[in-house]
């Protein structure tokens, strides 16, 4: 497999220019929250002052909800939303997928509870996807459902899991079979908190960002093209412009289809062999490079029904390739991928289906009649198996 960023390094200080933050309003008018769509997504540098307007002025009381490893941030969030006039406090949850279970989400509705959080009350996430989904099934549950408003602080979970308002928790059987569909009253983007991210877990949410460039706006992609390594870079105007763009994209299709019954599907392009991936891989894989690699299948199985041409395939495969993202997967694992595949969402029945391309921005899901199609397509992207394979 290509060899994934280190772990621990992240970027290098240097000057951030500050600019107007940009907003993009999800649904119409002013929402609550909850079931409305109606909220915006703010998007820039320095932005914690802007977190009372999102809140909103009827809410006493706010809980908010990171990780330990943001402390220090969520310190910050908490006694700037004091000196705003509400009472805050904090819960501190397990880092990342450890976060997800029900008995973090007990440990919340305690809190909550303990501190008379009525329905007019609210909860803010600080931290990644992992924080949003937790925090947003927290706050969905309680009282029937409060409002959120997510600070993310990952790449993906600005251009992914804090849009959209899916929320979920793992239980044994798997991840994110527990969940609720609630929407944020604002999402905080804060391009600062990227400074601090591990680069490989940039690295990783810039596949989601790839794939709204093939499945909808192709500038993201001449943008990675003309400039890999400030796409990259937390500090450029690239990323800056990247990130607004592929919220962009989420947007537009969430707000055709906020209950994922249509062309949400499309927002999943690489995640059938993805998922399967990091079943397969026992999520030791980060998901961005699970989908990297599930893109490129797709990509495959398209040319090998005639969808996209040679030049379309080449494309994922050079762009994933500049930003460092695996394109290739061991080849003696078949039938265990095929096995994750059956599981997924979009099958209906015994009937496997998949978010393909027809072209350029033009994704469409697709009904494959036979398993020996897919066999066909991983050959492209199978490599045997290393042993010193590296992550
Ligand atoms: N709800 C949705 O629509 C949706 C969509 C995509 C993904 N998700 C979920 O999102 C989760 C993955 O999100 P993720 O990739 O953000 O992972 P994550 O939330 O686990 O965060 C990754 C790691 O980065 C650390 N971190 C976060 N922000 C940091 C910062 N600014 N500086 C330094 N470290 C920081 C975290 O503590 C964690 O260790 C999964 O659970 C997935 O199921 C949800």
């Amino acid at each position: 497999m290509t060899d994934f960023p280190d772990t621990t390094e992240t970027f290098p200080e240097q000057e951030t220019t500050q600019t107007e933050p940009t907003i993009i309003t999800v649904g119409e008018g002013a929402g609550t929250g909850g079931q409305e769509l109606g909220y915006d997504v703010v998007i820039g540098n320095g932005l914690l002052a802007r977190l009372p307007q999102l809140i909103g002025h009827q809410a006493e009381r706010v809980l908010v909800i990171h990780p330990r490893a943001l402390r220090a941030t969520g310190d910050v969030v908490r006694e700037d939303l004091e000196k705003a006039g509400y009472q805050a406090m904090v819960a501190e949850i397990p880092d990342a997928e450890e976060g997800k279970h029900i008995q973090v989400a007990a440990f919340c509705w305690q809190v909550l509870g303990q501190n008379d959080f009525t329905r007019s009350d609210a909860v803010v996430s600080v931290g990644g996807g992992a924080v949003s989904d937790l925090a947003g099934f927290v706050a969905s549950t309680w009282l029937r459902g409060v409002r959120v408003v997510h600070m993310p602080t990952t790449l993906l979970g600005m251009v992914d899991a804090a849009v959209g308002g899916k929320t979920g928790i793992n239980t044994a059987e798997g991840k994110n079979l527990v969940g609720t569909f609630h929407q944020p009253a604002g999402v905080l983007a804060d391009l600062d908190t990227l400074i601090s991210l591990p680069r490989n877990e940039l690295v990783a949410g810039l596949a989601e960002v790839v794939k709204c460039g093939f499945i909808a706006d192709e500038r993201i992609l001449e943008i990675i093209e003309s400039s890999p390594e400030q796409a990259q870079n937390p500090h450029s105007e690239q990323l800056r412009e990247l990130i607004i763009r592929a919220i962009q994209v989420k947007v537009d299709v969430v707000s055709k289809d906020a209950y994922e019954s249509g062309v949400r599907e499309h927002i999943n392009y690489g995640h059938t062999l993805g998922h399967a991936i990091e079943l397969a891989e026992r999520y030791q894989w980060r998901h961005g490079a699970a989908i990297s690699v599930g893109m490129v299948f797709a990509a495959e199985l398209a040319r090998s029904l005639g969808r996209i041409d040679d030049d379309l395939v080449d494309r994922h495969r050079n762009i994933l390739t500049s930003l460092g993202l695996p394109i290739t997967y061991r080849d003696d694992r078949w039938n265990q991928l095929l096995e994750g595949i059956r599981r997924d969402k979009k099958n209906r029945g015994d009937t496997l289906r998949f978010v393909l391309l027809n072209g350029q921005g033009q994704p469409a899901t697709v009904e494959i009649p036979d398993a020996s199609i897919l066999f066909a397509a991983y050959q492209e992207i199978g490599e045997p198996a290393s042993p010193t394979i590296s992550l």
